[in-house]
């Protein structure tokens, strides 16, 4: 029998995105492959601070074998339990304290895990059944969850004795990551390690790459090419010319001004989420780690110069501009009509982006780690192998983009051009009817699983990505209310009376929670031996 098995795969470029595909592929393939990753040394990778989602431990670090301490240890990394918007609400300028907003202040929480349920309906219901009838004045997040307070307390997801009480993702050094991961692939899986600029490539008869030339006159062949070289897309864009579909018409924002602040944990602790702070034409990103925190205002060229950009993002944090090391990053927003053509695969920022309000590129790049892997062809390259592939990398980039944009839609924010221009775009038909969904009432994309089979079963969760308890924190969390409660809920008292009892549980477990929890900062300082 013909052995039609891939024997070479090339992965052009070392940046993240690089590395966790030689990581991931020399896992998947065993020694039936060899595994090249060539890398520009004097192209620098993107390296801004990164923060992720829950599934990347299980989806992506299990799968290589390697225990969270570990990769956490040699990657910096902190704690993440959600994301925290700030101001999203309030007119004014960037402004990493909350806003006086209706007797509280202006935050509100986008959390990780599921929302409990109560009689067959998601808490959400409830908790609308009762603001629509002004029986509660308790915010959604408050209500709803245990971790808010945890969050003000800067305490941990995981008990003194590491046993994690809620679901938690990551936020790392991403320079880091990717010096972990060439580590990993290169001494433990035997992937080869090029460094060189590649300057050209071939193609066959078939529209197939066959090799890749180097600036030094080296000469790469392979069988596969992963392309990761980044914004450029040096293979699928530039080389088999597919075109990138630019989304500028459903998110505006397009740049970012980066840097890295050093904090006092001990004075200040350290704080168990990212912020996404709102800003003139736009939001900042803070990301914290030990010792500092990652920062990057994420804006619209459109709406704000760079220097107008850099000096509202510096006011906010105190820093110098003119002494202040800072990074400028101009991004792409959309994907490749095709991510998978012939035989080149792009993943990555070369495959598609979208601004970080949701820490969703990394997470980009495992799920479509998981799906190549999925759909792994022989040197026939079946068609149906490549369609599916696509239509998954589609899906899942369109569904995040839509979600990504009602952040923006439905903010209640109109105090600039650039908040004002948020409403203007148009919402794609799929998104509209989720939002009609919401506003009759109704659980949105409801997961049919608790939280541990959704995250403990990445195709299930990848099906439901964005689920109810999604959409309403972020849609009760902006003031953007049903117009009116589930319609079956009135004919269903004594469920509507009993649930007293759910919300006053978690009442109670955020008062355990506060008396017994570490600080994040006692516990990450034990977790990296400092
Ligand atoms: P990257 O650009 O890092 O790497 C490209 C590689 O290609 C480099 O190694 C380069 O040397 C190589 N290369 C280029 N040309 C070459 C050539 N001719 N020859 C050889 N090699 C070549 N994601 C997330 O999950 N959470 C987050 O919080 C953020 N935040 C964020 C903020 C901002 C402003 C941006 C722009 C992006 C993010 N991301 C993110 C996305 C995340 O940074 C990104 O998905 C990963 O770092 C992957 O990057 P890549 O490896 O694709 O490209």
């Amino acid at each position: 029998m013909n052995d039609h098995r891939i024997n070479d795969v090339v992965v052009l470029g070392g940046g993240t995105a690089g590395w966790m595909a030689a990581a991931y592929l020399g896992r998947a393939l065993g020694p039936s492959a060899r595994i090249t990753v060539l890398e520009a040394p004097a192209i620098p990778k993107i390296g801004v601070g990164e923060a992720t989602i829950p599934n990347l431990h299980k989806v992506f670090f299990d799968f290589l074998g390697i225990p969270e301490e570990e990769w956490m240890r040699e990657c910096n990394a902190s704690f993440k339990m959600g994301i925290r918007f700030v101001n999203w609400r309030t007119p004014g300028p960037g402004q990493a304290e909350p806003r006086p907003h209706e007797g509280g202040r202006d935050h509100f929480d986008h959390l990780f895990g599921l929302l409990p349920d109560h009689a067959g309906l998601p808490l959400s219901q409830y908790w609308v059944q009762r603001k629509l009838a002004g029986q509660t004045d308790v915010p959604f997040d408050y209500a709803c969850y245990r971790q808010p307070p945890v969050f003000d307390a800067k305490l941990s997801p995981r008990h003194s004795d590491g046993t994690r009480w809620a679901s938690y993702a990551w936020h790392f050094d991403a320079h880091l990551v990717a010096d972990f991961l060439r580590r990993f692939a290169t001494e433990k899986q035997g992937a080869v390690h090029l460094q060189g600029t590649m300057t050209s490539a071939e193609v066959d008869q078939r529209g197939h790459i066959t090799r890749l030339h180097t600036e030094d006159g080296r000469t790469i062949e392979g069988d596969l090419f992963i392309d990761c070289s980044g914004f450029r897309g040096l293979l699928i864009n530039q080389l088999l010319r597919e075109p990138f579909l630019d989304m500028g018409d459903h998110l505006l924002n397009d740049r970012a001004v980066a840097t890295a602040v050093p904090h006092d944990d001990a004075a200040n602790g350290v704080e168990p989420f990212t912020s996404a702070i709102a800003m003139s034409s736009g939001w900042t990103w803070k990301i914290p780690m030990l010792g500092r925190f990652g920062t990057g205002y994420v804006y619209s060229s459109r709406f704000s110069t760079q220097d107008e950009a850099t000096e509202e993002f510096c006011r906010m944090w105190g820093l110098d501009p003119e002494t202040q090391p800072l990074n400028h990053v101009r991004f792409r927003v959309g994907r490749n009509r095709r991510a998978w053509v012939k035989n080149c695969v792009s993943i990555g920022l070369a495959s598609c982006f979208l601004e970080p309000l949701e820490s969703t590129g990394i997470y980009f790049v495992y799920a479509a780690l998981h799906h190549l892997v999925k759909h792994f062809p022989d040197k026939r390259f079946e068609p149906v192998l490549t369609e599916q592939f696509n239509h998954e990398i589609e899906t899942m980039f369109d569904d995040t983009r839509d979600f990504i944009q009602g952040h923006f839609s439905f903010a209640p924010r109109e105090d600039t051009p650039y908040w004002r221009a948020c409403k203007e775009l148009e919402l794609a038909p799929a998104y509209r009817q989720k939002v009609a969904t919401y506003r009759a009432g109704l659980p949105v994309s409801l997961p049919a699983t608790d939280e541990s089979g959704y995250y403990g079963n990445f195709e299930a969760e990848f099906r439901n990505f964005w689920s109810n308890a999604n959409y309403y924190c972020m849609f009760a969390g902006m003031d953007f209310l049903p117009e009116h409660p589930l319609p079956s809920l009135a004919y269903r008292q004594e469920a509507s009376e009993s649930v007293d009892s759910v919300f006053a549980e978690i009442r109670r477990e955020q008062e355990r929670l506060l008396a017994t929890l570490p600080s994040t900062y006692d516990y990450l300082r034990q977790l990296h031996g400092k």
